[in-house]
């Protein structure tokens, strides 16, 4: 259902007002999914040795703060959302000394680095779940969610996973069945239970101690279920509907998501990383921008990612209704993403090739000019289109589970750095998933040219990290003619052209164009501006000349 919100009114508000610490509050974040990232031993997989020496790369960029995907110990059934230690590395990625390392060399460089953790679900072979299915009597038993079949036999009640099929599993031994969102291996951990607490308040302790900066909340809407785990409501019929996703979405999830208690989780994780300077961001996925100010309060999570935008029409009135509706509902917390680890790429959402580049880095722009934290996902600065990934090489479990999706390969296909095996991802014969593109597209091949898209996106950033207000300045929604979508921040006007003709628009006084997207002309002293299609710019207003 579209829903019609209204254009942000002009509103005096800070990221700082809200608590966020200026280091986050004038920030773009970057996500490394490190097992696409750079493999430093050659067996095909990234890890913390081969992220080392391509953090160079993020600081040459202009980003601020490195998340980096999960790294613990773990079965990998969902490549590492499924953890079996959270104070450990997994083999595969590393040692703890590594990590040390990355976090080291990321300060050196003057990044922050936030880590992924998972307070969802486990995996199933945590020593927590072991315990907790072995002994329906023990300690353990309660760290998950475990019920009776229905009267009549069956699932508890009519809960979906993410992934397709039941959100229970039977465990015949003791003849209960137990809770997951996600996949069978990924059991729910009950957090109404307060040893759950203490245990993820020791975690968070681990790592701030070894001088992490914050933490990537997954799942951040979920930890808390209703009570009497009561039926959700249908918003649609299922007959005939087949594909997870969408299967999904057909229920109204009022009782397993977005349960007001989560909230208090976060207020006590608050206090303990304010001591260390550290932030929570959520992975909030819940799509309606008031429904995200409920998960953001103020005094919990800091900011929470807003992925709307990544299912938005392209059109003007859809693009500026949805950004403007969540700085709207929350102005001072939103992470604006485009693009994941979980979506398909945005190049290729935005019509492929250099059309969905164009509208890629146009609405980057938008989003890099609003309050809130930008975030980039790897590859989206270099304008990589979906990687190609063949039917047989699928390995996501929502592909290999789901005869009907196409799963999160496509963008999941490693990092190309340059000419040279693998595209200098990786020297193994074989790479756990394919090469998904060109040398064309990779690092070294758009550093060499000033025009790629590569060198626009550091560009973007330089011109935004030199507009020093971005954080407090009001936001002021403009009127603009046909296709244009624009607002102003302070002395600085971001607009983009949705449409796909040449659109001219005079914002009123004289104005220096301070970046362009498609073009490379800044000139100074303009009283109207012209956008090819998909073009985005920066004003900034002119001097007064001399009298
Ligand atoms: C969100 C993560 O981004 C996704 O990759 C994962 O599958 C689910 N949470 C479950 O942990
Ligand atoms: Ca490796």
């Amino acid at each position: 259902m579209r829903r019609n919100w209204s254009p942000l009114p002009d509103r005096e508000n800070s990221l700082s007002d809200a608590g966020v610490p200026a280091w986050l509050s004038n920030s773009v974040g970057y996500e490394v999914y490190i097992r696409s990232f750079g493999d430093g031993n050659a067996d095909g997989i990234g890890d913390m040795v081969g992220l080392l020496p391509h953090l160079d790369h993020l600081a040459w960029l202009g980003v601020d703060v490195v998340w980096i995907t999960p790294f613990y110990p773990s079965p990998m059934a969902d490549y590492g959302y499924d953890v079996a230690d959270y104070e450990g590395v997994a083999p595969e990625f590393g040692t703890l000394d590594d990590f040390d390392r990355v976090v080291a060399r990321a300060h050196d460089l003057g990044l922050r680095v936030v880590v992924d953790i998972v307070p969802n679900h486990t995996s199933d072979v945590h020593a927590w779940f072991e315990a907790s299915r072995s002994d329906p009597e023990g300690d353990h038993r309660d760290y998950y969610i475990w019920r009776d079949p229905a009267p009549g036999g069956g699932p508890p009640n009519n809960w979906m996973s993410h992934f397709g099929g039941p959100a229970w599993t039977l465990d015949e031994a003791s003849g209960q069945y137990y809770l997951h969102l996600f996949l069978p291996e990924q059991p729910d951990l009950n957090w109404r239970n307060p040893a759950v607490r203490s245990e993820f308040e020791k975690i968070l302790r681990f790592w701030l101690d070894r001088g992490v900066d914050g933490f990537r909340i997954d799942v951040a809407h979920a930890l808390i279920k209703d009570e009497q785990l009561r039926d959700n409501p249908m918003l649609m019929p299922l007959d005939g509907v087949t594909d997870a996703s969408y299967r999904f979405i057909c229920m109204d999830h009022r009782y397993d998501l977005t349960q007001p208690e989560t909230l208090d989780i976060y207020r006590s994780w608050r206090h303990i990383v304010e001591q260390y300077d550290a932030v929570l961001i959520g992975e909030t996925y819940v799509l309606d921008p008031a429904d995200l100010a409920k998960m953001l309060p103020g005094d919990g999570l800091h900011i929470g990612f807003w992925f709307t935008p990544m299912h938005m029409e392209w059109e003007a009135g859809a693009i500026r209704r949805t950004l403007s509706a969540a700085t709207e509902a929350v102005p001072a917390g939103v992470g604006w993403v485009q693009s994941s680890h979980d979506e398909s790429r945005p190049v290729a959402r935005y019509g492929g090739g250099d059309l969905g580049r164009r509208r890629s880095l146009g609405l980057s722009v938008l989003m890099m000019g609003l309050p809130g934290v930008p975030f980039i996902y790897q590859g989206e600065e270099l304008g990589l289109d979906d990687g190609v990934v063949p039917a047989d090489q699928l390995t996501d479990p929502l592909a290999v589970r789901n005869e009907d999706s196409v799963g999160r390969d496509a963008c999941r296909t490693p990092m190309p750095w340059g000419p040279g095996p693998n595209l200098g991802f990786s020297t193994a014969a074989r790479t756990w998933l394919p090469i998904g593109h060109g040398v064309e597209w990779s690092v070294a091949s758009e550093m060499a040219d000033p025009r790629s898209h590569l060198n626009r996106v550091r560009e973007l950033l330089r011109v935004r990290c030199a507009i020093t207000d971005l954080a407090t300045m009001p936001t002021r929604w403009h009127d603009c003619p046909g296709d244009l979508v624009g607002f102003s921040r302070g002395d600085h006007i971001f607009v983009l052209n949705v449409g796909d003709t040449v659109a001219s628009w005079q914002p009123g006084g004289r104005w220096d164009c301070v970046y362009r997207s498609v073009g490379f002309e800044t000139d100074s002293s303009m009283s109207e501006i012209s956008l090819v299609p998909a073009e985005a710019v920066i004003l900034a207003r002119s001097a007064p000349g001399p009298t």
